[in-house]
């Protein structure tokens, strides 16, 4: 069986039992790429379920052949956007970790929207990690990282606790490549406290925002294509 989830509605919880084996812990990365670190994680805690969210087809597509060499049926990985998959297809409180590692920074003043911390992303973050559950998070970019280093201080479900170590084997494909050039790596972790649970309010999402399949990019004058070659990825 492929470990490509197929996600048949963004809205509604997803269609594989391991995921919501609530006797089974689990752990999540966010961005997972080709799945170096969470395929590798994976291999060795057979008694731990893993799941990568990762938009890029050709990726994913990676992801499912490193599962297949390594004989594994504990890892899993979706091709869907990371804030939607948060808020509507996971099970509540169950994640033990989460992993972002090396997030797109959008570094542009006027593409800040499209960074992945913000509320939306905190209080979807909060709802699926146990109480006790960490959010792990490194980047080479320093502005980002300050930029999230503010998004959790200002909220009080999460407490700064120290960020695991991770040896050579561990690294990300692009941390490897960035340590390799000699780039800062800025870690850090925060694990979530009891707080008042209320339920999610549905997100309201602009049409052109929604979550489709494939790549889609925007011209110059703001008109919108969908990119073929990304797609093939
Ligand atoms: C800079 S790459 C880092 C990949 C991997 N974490 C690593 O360190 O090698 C960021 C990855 O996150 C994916 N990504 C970015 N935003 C995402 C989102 N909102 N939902 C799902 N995947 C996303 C991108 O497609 C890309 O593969």
């Amino acid at each position: 069986m492929s470990a490509v989830i197929p996600v048949a509605d963004p809205t509604r919880p997803l269609e594989c039992p391991q995921i919501y084996d609530l006797s089974r812990p689990l752990e999540i990365e966010v961005g997972c790429g080709r799945g170096r670190f969470l395929t590798g994680r994976a291999a060795k805690m057979p008694e731990c379920e893993f799941l990568g969210i990762e938009r890029m087809k050709e990726r994913v597509n990676v992801f499912a052949s490193k599962v297949r060499r390594l004989g594994i049926s504990n890892a899993h990985v979706l091709r869907l956007e990371a804030l939607y998959t948060f808020h509507y297809l996971l099970p509540a409180h169950h994640a033990r970790r989460v992993y972002v590692f090396f997030p797109d920074p959008w570094p542009k003043k006027k593409h800040r929207s499209h960074r992945l911390f913000g509320s939306l992303f905190l209080n979807a973050l909060w709802k699926r990690l146990e109480v006790g559950g960490r959010l792990e998070f490194a980047t080479d970019h320093a502005e980002y990282f300050g930029a999230v280093e503010e998004c959790f201080a200002a909220d009080a479900r999460f407490r700064r606790v120290a960020p695991m170590e991770r040896g050579p084997d561990e690294w990300t494909e692009f941390e490897t490549l960035f340590r390799g050039q000699g780039l800062p790596i800025h870690s850090a972790a925060w694990e979530t406290l009891p707080a008042d649970d209320a339920p999610l309010a549905p997100l309201t999402i602009a049409p052109e925002d929604e979550p489709r399949e494939g790549v889609f990019r925007r011209d110059s004058r703001g008109k919108e294509w969908r990119d073929a070659n990304a797609d093939r990825d």
